[in-house]
C-alpha cells in the first residue's frame, strides 16, 4: 500500500530528536509539510528542517515548551502562519526524571507530570480548536483531522524508580481514549503509539552492553526497537489506510507488553 500524506500539514512536537525526529521525518517522506518543534535544541530541529528541504520536501523550526499554555498557542498560531492549516499532530514531547518514590522531589513529579501529560492536553485542544476552523477537505483525508499521542509501554506496565513516568502514560491513556470519544462524531480520529525500548538517546544506557543483553529478555521478538520503526507507524496512523482506528492504542514493544516474564511459566 503506498501512503501519501500530500497536502496535509502535521505538527510533532519534540522533534528534535529520538522518537519524534525520526515521525517527522517520516511524515514529510510521505508529502506532509511538517512543523518540526523543539523545546531547546534548535541546532538539531533546523539541521532536520534542512535535510527535509534538502529531499524535496517542506518543514519549519518552531521553539517552545509544550507545557506552557501562551507557548503552545504561539506554537500553533506559527504553524497556521506557514502552512495555513493542521491536519496531524503528533503529541510526542516527553521526559523522564527517574528517582526511587520515596526520594522523588515534587519538583521532578511535577516537570514531568506536565510535560508528558498537560503538554499532550494543552497541544490536543490547541489542535481541536484549529480543527474547528476547518473543513474537511476529502482530497486529501477523509478525517477532519488525526491526534496521535506518543505514550508508551508504562502506560500498562508499572514501572519501579519511575513513577512520575508511568503515571504520566497512564494518564496519556485515558487522556487519548476520553477525548476520542468526545470527537469522534467530528470526525476527528484520536489514536496512541505506545512504544517499548528502541534505540534512542533517552535509552543510551539500557541499551549498550550487558545491559542490552539483560533488556533483551524483556523483548519476546528479541531485538531493540529502532526509531523507524515507530515513525512508519506514524505515518500509517496518520494516514487514510487506518481511518477506521479510532481510540486505539498501537504497542510497538516487539512483545515488551507480553509480560515475557511468564515465558518459562512464571
Ligand atoms: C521509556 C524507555 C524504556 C521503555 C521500555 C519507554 O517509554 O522512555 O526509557 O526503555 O519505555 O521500558
Amino acid at each position: 500500500m503506498q501512503i501519501s500524506l500530500k497536502g496535509q500539514v502535521a505538527l510533532v512536537t519534540g522533534a528534535s530528536s529520538g522518537l519524534g525526529a525520526a515521525a517527522a521525518k517520516g511524515l514529510a517522506d510521505s508529502g506532509a509539510a511538517v512543523v518540526v518543534n523543539f523545546h531547546s535544541q534548535a541546532g538539531p530541529a533546523e539541521k532536520l528542517v534542512d535535510e527535509i528541504r534538502a529531499a524535496g520536501g517542506q518543514a519549519i523550526a518552531v521553539g517552545a515548551d509544550v507545557s506552557k499554555e501562551k507557548e503552545v498557542e504561539q506554537l500553533f498560531e506559527k504553524t497556521i502562519e506557514a502552512f495555513g492549516r493542521l491536519d496531524i499532530l503528533l503529541a510526542n514531547s516527553g521526559l523522564q526524571q527517574d528517582a526511587a518514590v520515596d526520594q522523588m522531589t515534587l519538583e521532578q513529579w511535577n516537570t514531568v507530570i506536565n510535560v508528558n501529560l498537560t503538554g499532550q492536553f494543552l497541544c490536543a485542544r490547541a489542535a481541536l480548536r484549529q480543527f474547528a476552523t476547518q473543513e474537511i477537505r476529502p482530497d486529501i483525508s477523509r478525517a477532519l483531522g488525526k491526534i496521535i499521542h506518543m505514550s508508551s509501554v508504562h502506560q500498562v506496565i508499572p514501572w519501579a524508580g519511575h513513577v512520575n513516568y508511568a503515571a504520566s502514560k497512564g494518564g496519556v491513556d485515558l487522556l487519548m481514549r476520553s477525548i476520542a470519544q468526545e470527537v469522534g462524531e467530528r470526525r476527528i480520529r484520536v489514536n496512541s503509539i505506545a512504544p517499548g525500548a528502541i534505540r534512542t538517546a533517552i535509552n543510551t544506557k539500557a541499551t549498550s552492553g550487558d545491559a542490552e543483553n539483560k533488556l533483551l529478555k524483556l523483548i519476546p521478538y528479541g531485538r531493540v526497537g529502532e526509531p523507524e520503526d515507530v515513525a512508519n507507524a506514524v505515518v500509517w496512523l496518520a494516514s487514510d489506510a487506518s481511518d477506521y482506528i479510532h481510540g486505539a492504542t498501537l504497542f510497538i514493544d516487539g512483545g515488551m507488553s507480553l509480560y515475557p516474564g511468564f515465558r518459562d511459566n512464571g
